[in-house]
């Protein structure tokens, strides 16, 4: 929705906005241990033309005195609010938000390559329902939305890093367990999903030893596979390797209703 239509102030679909120092920024190149490396690659012209705006408003890039988002205004109603960090190509947050038009959707990415693809495949929705924003979820999330507002968030096939000496660049860490529990309702609900055996038992490790979180199916149990759950490249790739999917399923405990 652009500003002109009741959202949340000038976000500058294309733009270039100016930070303040410290403030949540698009631009992702930050310095620090980081869950992701550039990996840029080619943009076909569809992505570029997508991420210099030509399919309209989807791409947010919100200037910071609009932060955190205010989805109802932003979207101009009431909805429940979904998060898929690490949206990829938009496969799996396109299709839900097609399915649930009546909810609203942010993606964030951080490969440009992914963003205009998600983007381009964006402009087939009918509903004015999802946003995309090149971003980094370890940077950013925390000044972008406000806490208690996402009903779900959902995380599924993070990049594995399998050397031990990478792992602490894994995107699931205890403190950024922690960030999602703040930004979850009170009734909302995490959904992972990995093809890595060693991660897997890395996500087990961080969330049943979190005292924030619920296993929704029992203490170290994999939840069953959601229908509404596409399989992606990512997924095709590791069924070909032969890994087993695991999906987990985790609710955030000790929240306050209010904030329900
Ligand atoms: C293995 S891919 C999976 C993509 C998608 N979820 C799927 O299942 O097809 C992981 C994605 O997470 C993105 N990513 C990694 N760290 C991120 C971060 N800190 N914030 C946002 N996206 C991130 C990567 O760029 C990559 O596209």
């Amino acid at each position: 929705m652009s500003a002109e239509r009741g959202g949340c102030g000038p976000w500058t679909p294309g733009g270039q906005v100016v930070l303040a120092e410290g403030e949540v920024t698009t631009d992702v190149a930050r310095r620090g241990v980081r869950s992701w490396v550039r990996r840029e690659g080619r943009l076909t012209p569809g992505q570029a033309r997508a991420l210099e705006g030509a399919d309209g408003h989807r791409l947010l890039r919100p200037a910071a005195a609009d932060l955190p988002l205010d989805a109802t205004r932003h979207f101009g109603r009431v909805a429940p609010l979904h998060l898929e960090i690490g949206c990829g190509n938009g496969d799996f947050l396109v299709a839900r938000a097609e399915a649930n038009p009546g909810d609203h959707f942010v993606g964030l990415e951080v490969h440009r390559p992914g963003l205009g693809h998600a983007l381009h495949a964006a402009a087939r929705l009918a509903r004015d329902n999802l946003v995309l924003l090149e971003l980094d979820a370890a940077e950013g999330l925390d000044r972008l939305l406000p806490d208690d507002s996402l009903t779900a968030c959902y995380v599924f096939f993070p990049d594995p890093w399998p050397k031990k000496r990478h792992h602490k660049r894994r995107l699931l860490q205890p403190a950024f367990a922690r960030l999602l529990w703040r930004k979850l309702r009170a009734q909302g609900r995490l959904f992972l999903a990995t093809d890595w055996t060693d991660y897997h038992a890395w996500m087990l490790e961080v969330f049943e030893n979190s005292p924030d979180f619920l296993n929704a199916l029992g203490p170290g149990r994999d939840a069953p596979r959601p229908a509404w759950r596409p399989v992606t490249r990512f997924e095709q790739r590791g069924r070909r390797l032969g890994h087993t999917v695991h999906d987990l399923l985790y609710l955030p405990v000790g929240k306050s209703v209010a904030g329900a």
